[in-house]
């Protein structure tokens, strides 16, 4: 460029106009050569943040790394929209409308013209009463997917029938089921068919419910409906046992990712188990997590939290091969006493050493040591640099628990799934005038009162995911919807529910706090399912996602 201002002065028209072009020529070869191979080096298979790019950089920067990433929203692997998980073997075919009409016309030794004369009397177990309300379903919940019904049963009057089935929600991207149980009013139709005259809310059906598995028949009946638990959960921790010697491992000593905020978790277990997939080792995992201080009751960092609580650790243990890290040293220990040869360790103590220097060692465990100190101790440094181009962070594995999805369905589900919802970030954001100048004010109750109805139409269910903490700032919006905030969910998570009973269980009988970091996941996950979707940075604001000059 300076050789090109130079020759400007001194040359002649034409010369220079030559020069200048070929100039320019080269520069823009060179230019393409450069970006083609600087989008060679950086590119990285999506992921679900869509600020990731963002992520690392203040990861990077160390120091900041718990204060600038969005706390409000967690995505995870259900959430990826690019990568629709693959269903699995065995999973059972969505009722459809095609699928109904051929079933009832199969049924050509039953009389179509079923108990039309005696008015009022209906039999459940008719055949034809499940086909109408499976119809019914169908047309009126669009967002899910029905998969298996159970025979209808008597509801508490003689036109009631209950039915309970199990569904899908289309928007997750999981293959997780959930049940609902309902009580519908059935009456005939002029031609003397069966119809829905009235269908009942979420979990009303309670004579459908199916009766704990425990129940002693021969116990006096009491008329109180035994309560839902999900059978269906089963992540206990895998054992071992004799497997242990014919397995390779990779083993993460706890790093300074410990206590930090839980994107922060997310981004360096990812990696590790990305690491493990990489090498076609088990992953040694510490169920125990600690939760940073901003998602605390106290206030403070606190420890012992189990992994489980936040995370679907069935799917994660179909998906990938891991091993709990107290089993682990267990058969270690084990097998050192038993046996003169010790089992092979290579100690790595850097994060400096790639993954593809560990591809071809034999060892049958590879521990890697975090000790130097911060920022040097992550986890997530493993997958920078040349590794981020053979590592790929598994979201797929990563799923949220199923303990929060169910409460997640009877928050949606009590809302019959017809509800818009708004997502109002406040918190620091809001605090930090610097970054977000405006996003105060523009969150603000009398800024919410006259931009969101734009956007949805007046009285509709109306969900609030907010990490504002204060209850009553949503008041003036209750002039115009009916607004639902997690807090008015409170029973879910409350110690009569049945979240409450699991998750004591899975903590040696003690009670669990319903934290910060759940009440995150279970707002996502609720802000995700409703029809119209009003977003902070975009709708609300003019203000970028991640502060000033990054959008
Ligand atoms: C971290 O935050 C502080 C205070 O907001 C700021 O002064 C500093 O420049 C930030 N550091 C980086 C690396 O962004
Ligand atoms: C129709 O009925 C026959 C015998 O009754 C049964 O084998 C078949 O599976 C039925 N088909 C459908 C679509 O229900
Ligand atoms: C059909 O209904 C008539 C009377 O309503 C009865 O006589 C007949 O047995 C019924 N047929 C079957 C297959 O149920
Ligand atoms: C109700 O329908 C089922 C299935 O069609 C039949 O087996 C049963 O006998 C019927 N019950 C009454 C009371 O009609
Ligand atoms: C259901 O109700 C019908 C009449 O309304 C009755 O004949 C039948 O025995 C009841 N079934 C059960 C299982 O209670
Ligand atoms: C069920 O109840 C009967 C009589 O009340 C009792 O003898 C039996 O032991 C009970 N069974 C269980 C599994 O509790
Ligand atoms: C739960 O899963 C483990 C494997 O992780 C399996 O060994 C165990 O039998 C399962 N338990 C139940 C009740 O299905
Ligand atoms: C991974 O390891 C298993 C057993 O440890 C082996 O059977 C398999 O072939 C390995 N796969 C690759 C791609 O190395
Ligand atoms: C549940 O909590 C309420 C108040 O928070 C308390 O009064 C009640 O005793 C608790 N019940 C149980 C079973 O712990
Ligand atoms: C929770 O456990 C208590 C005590 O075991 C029991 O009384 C209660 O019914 C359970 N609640 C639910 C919803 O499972
Ligand atoms: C929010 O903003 C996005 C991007 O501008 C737009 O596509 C979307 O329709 C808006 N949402 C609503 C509810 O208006």
């Amino acid at each position: 460029m300076k050789e090109l201002g130079s020759s400007q002065s001194t040359d002649p028209i034409g010369q220079n106009l030559i020069k200048l072009i070929s100039n320019v020529c080269f520069s823009v070869f060179v230019f393409s050569v450069l970006m083609f191979t600087v989008i060679a080096i950086t590119y990285q298979p999506p992921d679900p943040w869509e600020s990731s790019r963002a992520l690392t950089r203040v990861f990077t920067e160390v120091e900041n790394a718990t204060f600038k990433t969005d706390t409000s929203v967690l995505k995870t692997g259900e959430d990826i929209t690019s990568s629709p998980g693959a269903s699995p073997v065995g999973t059972m075919v969505p009722i459809t409308e095609e699928g109904i009409e051929k079933s009832e016309s199969n049924m050509t030794n039953v009389n179509v013209t079923a108990d039309c004369s005696s008015v009022g009397l209906i039999n459940c177990s008719d055949p034809r009463v499940l086909f109408t309300i499976e119809k019914f379903n169908l047309k009126v919940f669009k967002a899910l997917v029905f998969l298996d019904y159970q025979t209808p049963v008597n509801g508490s009057k003689p036109d009631e029938c209950d039915v309970s089935w199990r569904f899908r929600n289309k928007r997750e991207k999981s293959w997780r089921k959930y049940r609902d149980f309902r009580r519908f009013q059935i009456g005939f139709t002029d031609d003397c068919s069966y119809k829905v005259v009235h269908a009942g809310r979420w979990h009303s059906g309670l004579n459908a419910r199916r009766p704990r598995p425990r129940v002693n028949s021969t116990a006096p009946r009491v008329k109180i409906a035994p309560p839902v638990k999900d059978e269906d959960i089963n992540d206990t921790i895998p054992v071992l046992g004799s497997d242990f010697k014919n397995g390779k491992y990779l083993y993460y000593s706890r790093g300074g990712d410990y206590c930090k905020g839980m994107n922060h978790f997310q981004w360096s277990f990812l990696c590790a188990l990305g690491e493990a997939q990489y090498l076609n080792r088990t992953f040694v995992m510490d169920l125990s997590i600690c939760l940073a201080s901003t998602y605390t009751q106290s206030h403070k960092d606190e420890e012992g939290k189990d992994f489980r609580f936040y995370f679907d650790f069935e799917h994660l243990k179909e998906v990938a091969s891991i091993v709990e890290e107290g089993e682990f040293h267990q058969d270690w220990r084990k097998w050192d006493k038993a046996h003169k040869k010790k089992i092979s360790v290579r100690k790595v103590a850097s994060y400096k050493v790639t993954p593809m220097q560990l591809k071809k060692d034999k060892s049958t465990i590879i521990w890697r040591q975090f000790d130097a100190p911060e920022p040097e101790n992550y986890w997530y440094r493993v997958c920078e640099g040349s590794a981020a181009k053979y590592i790929q962070r598994p979201w797929h594995a990563l799923w949220k628990s199923k303990r929060l999805m169910n409460i997640v369905s009877e928050i949606s589900g009590s809302m019959d799934w017809d509800f818009d919802a708004v997502h109002v970030v406040r918190g620091e954001k809001a605090q930090n005038k610097k970054m977000w100048p405006h996003l105060d004010a523009d969150t603000s109750p009398d800024a919410l009162v006259t931009k969101v109805p734009t956007m949805i139409k007046p009285w509709r269910n109306l969900y609030i995911a907010t990490n504002e903490p204060f209850y009553n700032y949503f008041d003036k919006l209750r002039s115009h919807y009916k607004v639902h905030l997690l807090d008015d969910y409170k029973h879910l998570w409350g110690n009569t529910s049945e979240w409450y009973n699991e998750t004591t269980l899975l903590n040696n009988n003690h009670p669990v706090e319903f934290d910060g970091y759940m009440r995150v996941e279970v707002d996502t996950e609720v802000l995700y399912r409703a029809k119209t979707r009003v977003e902070t940075f975009y709708n609300l604001t003019s203000d970028c996602k991640d502060g000033i000059n990054t959008c």
